[in-house]
């Protein structure tokens, strides 16, 4: 809900803020305003273990969730399908009934959707989705937490925790209809942000059913329980420049996300035109401060090296931001079992 989105990301902050002040060997009264006291963090993990299980390759998340463990005071476990039968020479229910039977928490990089869905049923302990073909949550919150950054409110140096201060921002995605774009889909709208999408024509980009209800439920919900911000609006062409137009940011990813491999050139061949650069902004009128994102690992064929590197360019906060919000539900989930 955006109640608990909210709630997350204030925790994701107030840890990024207490880490850095610790680092800096702040005085203990500053700390303790920060609201840390013995440790910069929370040892909410300690004497707890959680499963990293990932049937794909990650970097970011890996690190993240790994660290994130280890900081909250707890022992992480990373297991690939070369590490245990995962999937390979036992059952996912097995296993979802075996590692949760032994560990407090497991963190899940899956390839169908239907493959977490089934360990979280299974499961004695919080599953949290790492990713899969349909979603990438954990995303998402690094995104919202890179924005609270970039478009700050007011004149306070501190970094508002508030939503709402996000609310009326447009976001432009000129990219493949994949899991990153699905979270944006049933995140954004709930909380006010405006998403354009620009995805190519073809059967392979067009919307994906579900992520939509999913969208319109969370909308109508929206509707009943009103949080004070009117429901952004949503709109999906093939046309990055009509999706770029007034764009406060642009957002894409991969044309190519990890099992697309085998259609690799006919999927250069659809996204002819959907290179981020600046003469695509320009022409396309995006707002003069415009800020690109990004969830890497990033291909030079979706964004040019002049926009990657940028000033425009907030990736490599937005990936450090994954720690801070991966340590917030783990905090949350695995440490004290609750939203
Ligand atoms: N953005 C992201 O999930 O990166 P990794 O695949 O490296 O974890
Ligand atoms: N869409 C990409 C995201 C990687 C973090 C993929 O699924 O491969």
């Amino acid at each position: 809900s955006p109640a608990q989105i909210q709630s997350l990301l204030q925790s994701a902050i107030d840890f990024k803020a207490a880490s850095k002040a610790a680092s800096l060997s702040t005085p203990a009264d500053l700390r303790k305003k920060l609201g840390v006291h013995d440790s910069a963090l929370p040892q909410s993990l300690k004497g707890k273990s959680v499963a990293i299980m990932f049937s794909k390759r990650s970097t970011r998340t890996r690190v993240a969730s790994e660290t994130s463990v280890a900081s909250l005071g707890g022992h992480p476990l990373f297991l690939s399908p070369s590490d245990i039968q995962l999937g390979v020479n036992e059952s996912l229910y097995d296993t979802a009934r075996v590692v949760s039977s032994m560990v407090d928490g497991i963190m899940a990089r899956v390839g169908g959707h239907d493959e977490v869905e089934l360990l979280a049923k299974n499961s004695t302990v919080p599953v949290v989705n790492a990713l899969s073909a349909r979603y990438h949550p954990t995303q998402i919150l690094a995104d919202l937490q890179t924005m609270l950054e970039v478009f700050p409110t007011g004149s306070s140096p501190s970094v508002s925790s508030n939503l709402a201060s996000l609310a009326g921002l447009k976001v432009a995605w000129v990219g493949d209809s994949n899991n990153i774009l699905n979270d944006m889909l049933v995140a954004y709208p709930r909380l006010g942000i405006n998403l354009a999408v620009a995805a190519p024509k073809g059967k392979a980009y067009e919307r994906d059913q579900v992520v939509w209800g999913t969208m319109q439920d969370g909308l109508a919900e929206l509707k009943r329980n009103p949080t004070g911000v009117a429901s952004g609006h949503v709109t999906w062409s093939n046309d990055p420049l009509e999706a770029v137009k007034d764009a406060d940011v642009i957002v894409t990813d991969t044309w190519i996300s990890m099992g697309d491999e085998a259609q690799k050139e006919q999927r250069l061949r659809d996204f002819a035109g959907f290179q981020v650069t600046e003469e695509l902004a320009k022409k396309g009128g995006a707002k003069p401060n415009w800020k690109f994102m990004h969830c890497l690992p990033r291909k030079a064929d979706e964004v040019d090296d002049e926009v990657f590197y940028s000033d425009r360019s907030v990736v490599f906060p937005e990936a450090e931001n994954r720690k801070w919000t991966i340590m917030a539900i783990f905090d949350r989930m695995f440490g004290r079992w609750e939203l």
